[in-house]
């Protein structure tokens, strides 16, 4: 029997192609070619399965196009550059990595939170340019993390790592804000306390956003939310860049409304507005949140994973819309 064909869109680990290929016939990407819709459209529509990173768009038009397609393994937990419904109205399972990648993620959210707030890269990019001559009372002081209100905008698994490590590690209080409150074991557990959303820009430290990206959470933090903020206030985004108005944030930071952002994720990337890498209150990384080594290879093997479960059983270990696949 033929193996069923799979189109690897992004450059991965060898040792995940080499996986792949017990089971698939793999066409890949390990040149790590920018493919634009129509390039992979003309590389998936032979294809009965898709490996892919956030970056790899399956919209309505690349399904039109691909209509062996069965299933798209996003190596990702978050999954925003699928159309879900699109795939779900086209039976075609979407799958992503979660857990996996949780206390790798959560420990980068909160150390972007303590170089944000400690000012550690303003204060090595001044030594590095030589401009460091003497010790000064007031250098780069900035604001304290031990004891101070944590906030959390998203409370999914990811923002409940960050909570324990700010309750349990750096005594914070912690205060978050979620679609749904979280219940009352999992609260005390994570020692934190639900707020209204106002309240939570209104009386956080440090502001950490680890919310899903969607149409809904377009640009939740803007010019009226960083309003809210107060001017010691550093905020912190591991989610996705559109969860906040760039421009507001970028004018906030030029005007000291709030002291400080740490940005892991960005509107238009690779691109970074330019008027970010102008500020030196802000800490900048090109997503990175789940990046070391054991995890990012343990998202590799999921999502390969995925694809093999749903070749040999017909589902997947982590499905996003199981509803398209048949009992
Ligand atoms: C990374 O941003 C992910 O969603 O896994």
């Amino acid at each position: 029997m033929n193996k069923p064909r799979i189109l690897v869109a992004r450059c991965v680990f060898p040792e995940t192609i080499a996986h792949l290929s017990q089971h698939f016939e793999v066409e890949s990407n390990q040149d790590d070619q920018d493919w634009n819709g129509a390039e992979l459209i003309e590389r998936l529509r032979d294809k009965d399965g898709a490996f892919t990173t956030g970056s790899v768009r399956i919209d309505a038009a690349v399904l039109a196009a691909c209509p062996r397609l069965k299933i798209c393994a996003n190596m990702a937990v978050g999954y925003n550059n699928f159309d879900l419904d699109a795939m779900t109205a086209r039976g075609v399972l979407g799958t992503n990595t979660p857990d996996v990648l949780t206390d790798t993620t959560a420990d980068f959210g909160f150390a972007l939170l303590m170089a944000t707030a400690r000012r550690i890269c303003e204060s090595e990019h001044y030594l590095r340019a030589g401009k460091w001559t003497k010790w000064r009372y007031d250098m780069f002081a900035g604001t304290d993390v031990h004891g101070s209100t944590l906030g959390i905008l998203g409370m999914g698994r990811i923002g409940q790592g960050i909570a324990r490590r700010g309750a349990l590690g750096f005594g914070m209080k912690v205060v978050y804000h979620n679609r749904s409150r979280l219940n009352a074991a999992t609260e005390a557990d994570c020692k934190a306390h639900y707020v209204a959303k106002e309240e939570l820009f209104r009386t956080a430290d440090h502001l950490v956003l680890v919310l899903p990206y969607s149409a809904a959470s377009h640009h939740v933090v803007g010019s009226a939310e960083i309003a809210l903020m107060k001017p010691t206030a550093t905020l912190v985004n591991i989610a996705r860049g559109g969860i906040v108005d760039e421009n507001a944030l970028v004018q906030a930071l030029r005007d000291g409304r709030i002291a400080a952002a740490g940005l892991d994720v960005f509107e238009g990337e690779p691109k970074v507005n330019p008027g970010l890498l102008t500020l030196s209150n802000v800490v900048l990384t090109p997503h990175i949140a789940s990046s070391s080594v054991p995890t990012r290879k343990a998202m590799a093997r999921l999502a390969a994973d995925n694809l093999i479960e749903f070749f040999s059983k017909g589902r997947g270990l982590t499905p996003l819309n199981p509803q398209v696949i048949k009992a």
